[in-house]
């Protein structure tokens, strides 16, 4: 815990995790304690509070501590605490504890709103979820002094949802598989100001990870620039801009994927070369823009398949099935979702989505007009059967803050 007023509610956090049968060990800033005292944490989960680094010094405490750890949970995280971890600092028992943590990381930032959307909090959260923690992001409503707006810590049960799924103990019929998701449009920049992309707003996509969170699995979500904010219960969420930023998340963090879905609309072509400076209007030498190839993300998941279940997305205007089976095939995936993106109630940028799935298999089932929500419960219905036909669950997660 670091010292914001959510400090109170760390208090109720342990109590519920003691109750779900977890060990607990209080571990406090100097802040923390001055909101909530460490003999309510003693009291609460039945083993000394600490907060002093200096504390059994010759057992050195933050060591021992973290090597215990099987999920650390920073309940609340202050816009410093943050900081501190982003930056490695470990000038207390709290940082140097996470300094030395090698088992998932849970951060629940509280904060007053302004705090929250700070650029300096945003960078911090960044490098934080980029080295593989787990957001769990604050909710809206009465924050301390009579205000309000973003920056409350999340109800107790996202806090204990996001524990479990880190632990590989979460329910659900996906519990302890590994979902890799992408979302959104990709961007291709001409020069700092212009960019060729298309209209994908990421609703498809972050449906489809919010839905694979709820069953239970650990879900990374790679998307493209988008207004939305992230889904809840992520273990990881990386935005990028462009089609090869998407290749190197996807390729860091496909290896321990049981699933990968697709649903990110990649430019298949960008700019051959990037102008560093703007490009004037009465430049009579610009004679347009030469484009080369991007990378096929989702064909270099195919080639290198391995156990992993393929989803791709295909967007069409026309011959949208043929050109979906020639994709489903040429790709190498398990299941293809065709949609047309010709209609203004489906596809592109609406809430609303209508599909054929097409499976290697040979199967196919139409989806009529739906929300993408909905689409996403069919396409994971689908995913859980073509799991359960080939390949067992995958031991809880070990993976490194
Ligand atoms: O984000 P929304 O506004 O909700 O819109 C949703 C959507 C229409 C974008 C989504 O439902 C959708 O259809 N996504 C796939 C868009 C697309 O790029 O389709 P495609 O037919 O061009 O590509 C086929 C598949 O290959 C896709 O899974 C795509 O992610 C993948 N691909 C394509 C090109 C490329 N260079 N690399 C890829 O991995």
């Amino acid at each position: 815990m670091s010292g914001g007023i959510a400090a109170y509610k760390a208090a109720s956090l342990a109590r519920g995790l003691v109750k779900a049968g977890a060990t607990v060990q209080a571990v406090l800033t100097e802040h923390a304690a001055a909101f909530v005292g460490p003999p309510t944490f003693a009291g609460l989960t039945g083993r000394p509070a600490h907060t002093g680094v200096l504390t059994d010094a010759h057992r050195v405490l933050h060591v021992r501590l973290a090597r215990e750890t099987d999920v650390a949970v920073f309940a609340p995280a202050t816009a410093n605490l943050l900081a501190k971890l982003a930056h490695g600092l470990c000038d207390d028992l709290v940082t140097s504890v996470f300094m030395c943590l090698r088992c998932p990381v849970v951060l629940a930032p509280a904060m007053h709103t302004e705090m929250w959307a700070h650029p300096a909090t945003r960078a911090n959260l960044a490098v934080l979820r980029d080295r593989g923690a787990t957001v769990v992001e604050p909710g809206e409503g009465a924050l301390a002094g009579g205000d309000s707006g973003p920056g409350r810590l999340a109800d107790e049960d996202e806090l204990l949802e996001a524990v479990a799924r880190a632990l590989g103990t979460a329910s659900g019929p996906l519990a302890g598989r590994r979902v890799l998701v992408t979302a959104g449009g990709t961007r291709e920049p001409i020069d700092p100001v212009r960019f060729i992309g298309n209209r994908s707003s990421g609703k498809m996509g972050y449906a489809l990870a919010a839905e694979a969170a709820r069953r239970g699995a650990r879900v990374d979500l790679v998307s493209g620039p988008s207004h939305l904010a992230d889904p809840p219960g992520l273990r990881s969420v990386r935005r990028i801009e462009t089609a090869r930023q998407m290749r190197d998340a996807v390729m860091q963090l496909c290896d321990d994927a049981d699933v990968v879905v697709k649903a990110a609309a990649v430019a298949d072509f960008r700019p051959a070369s990037y102008a560093a400076q703007k490009v004037k209007k009465d430049d009579e030498g610009f004679t347009g823009v030469p484009l080369e190839r991007n990378p096929d993300i989702l064909a270099e998941l195919g080639r290198r398949k391995g156990h992993r279940v393929l989803v791709g997305f295909a967007a069409e205007t026309d011959l949208a099935e043929e050109r979906g089976r020639e994709k489903l095939h040429r790709k190498g995936l398990d299941l293809i979702v065709v949609n047309r993106v010709d209609a203004p109630d489906a596809g592109f940028n609406v809430d609303t989505n209508r599909a054929v799935l097409l499976s290697a298999g040979g199967g196919r089932s139409e989806v009529a007009l739906t929300s993408k929500a909905g689409l996403a419960r069919v396409v994971w219905d689908r995913v859980e059967s073509l799991l359960d036909e080939t390949r067992p669950p995958a031991p809880a997660d070990a993976s490194t803050p």
